[in-house]
């Protein structure tokens, strides 16, 4: 499998690490706008390889998109990241044109690619992929949920002070501080609802936590997080190589589902070597559709910015 990952910033590095790592692609190919840097962190990496006991290939590329041809699988996790205090939301006006460019110029060497978009505001500018490259829909998947739910479990085993891996939560809606919708009624650990353990109130603070989870570390860090984003992404791209038909929160153009249509949101799929094989569509409370349909509300408002 052949993965291009373009910008080489904190998360980008981090998705080709963490790709790299897992061992499951022949060859990564990083690419940046500026000068040396995607050439420098592949050479890096590439330098961890016998340290990391991976035979992955790692390659950078200065803006060199014939270096990406045949791709399988293309990340685009280029735009500049927020600043402490400000919103996802507030870097369309730079992003979108990176996106747009970024995403022309991945289908025309790799006319069979699956896009994931990291950028931000990811559910727009995944919105903006289809507009601009009218990939089948399945193609396209904007990664937040996974991370959203990845903090979303943090929270939940510091709250019932339990491993991770003992938690089975989700997220689904916009990749938003406001418009994120926990799954808290059907959070798990092992088998057993978190309500068994938890007060309404401590769920409502894990709530709370895992909407702002980006924003808190992005003031913690002056910029946006990478590990786990990098990570999130990651797992997306193993569950396509590996056709395993995992369910992730995703990124993804609805047709109807969930009574929503002309929208890339946050609901669970299965992916697998076609990208998104299916849009799971899950009983919903009648609080969880509220919740969804106001997220939705805010991404499309996000998205009319695109038009302006
Ligand atoms: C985050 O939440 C970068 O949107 C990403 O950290």
């Amino acid at each position: 499998m052949k993965v291009t990952v373009v910008g080489a910033g904190a998360v980008g590095a981090s998705c080709a690490e963490y790709i790299a790592i897992k061992d499951f692609a022949d060859e990564i190919v990083l690419v940046d706008i500026k000068e040396g840097v995607a050439e420098g962190k592949a050479m890096d990496l590439m330098q961890t390889a016998s340290l990391n006991g991976f035979d992955s290939t790692i390659t950078g590329s200065t803006n060199d998109y014939s270096k990406t041809a045949g791709s399988d699988v293309a990340v685009i996790t280029s735009g500049i990241p927020r600043k402490p205090g400000m919103t996802r939301e507030e870097l369309i006006g730079i992003n979108a044109g990176i996106v747009k460019t970024v995403a022309e110029n991945l289908i025309k060497y790799s006319p069979n690619v699956i896009l994931i978009v990291v950028s931000n505001p990811m559910d727009t500018m995944a919105y903006l992929a289809h507009k601009a490259t009218g990939l089948p829909k399945n193609r396209i998947i904007g990664m937040g949920g996974a991370l959203d739910s990845a903090r979303f479990k943090f929270r939940l085993a510091e709250a019932l002070d339990c491993p991770q891996s003992d938690i089975s939560a989700m997220v689904i809606g916009g990749h938003s501080d406001t418009g994120m919708v926990p799954l808290i009624e059907k959070a798990v650990r092992n088998s057993a609802l978190v309500s068994e353990f938890l007060s309404a109130e401590k769920m409502a603070e894990v709530v709370e936590a895992t909407k702002v989870g980006g924003a808190t570390l992005t003031k913690l860090l002056g910029t946006s997080a990478w590990y786990a984003p990098g990570a999130a992404v990651s797992e997306l791209v193993r569950a396509i190589a590996l056709d395993s038909k995992k369910m992730f929160p995703c990124s993804a153009l609805l047709e109807g589902e969930y009574g929503l249509n002309d929208i890339s949101i946050g609901v669970p799929c299965v992916l697998g070597k076609n990208g998104i094989e299916k849009i799971v569509e899950v009983s919903l409370s009648d609080t969880e559709k509220e919740k969804l349909a106001t997220s939705a509300e805010g991404v499309k408002k996000t998205n009319a910015l695109l038009q302006a």
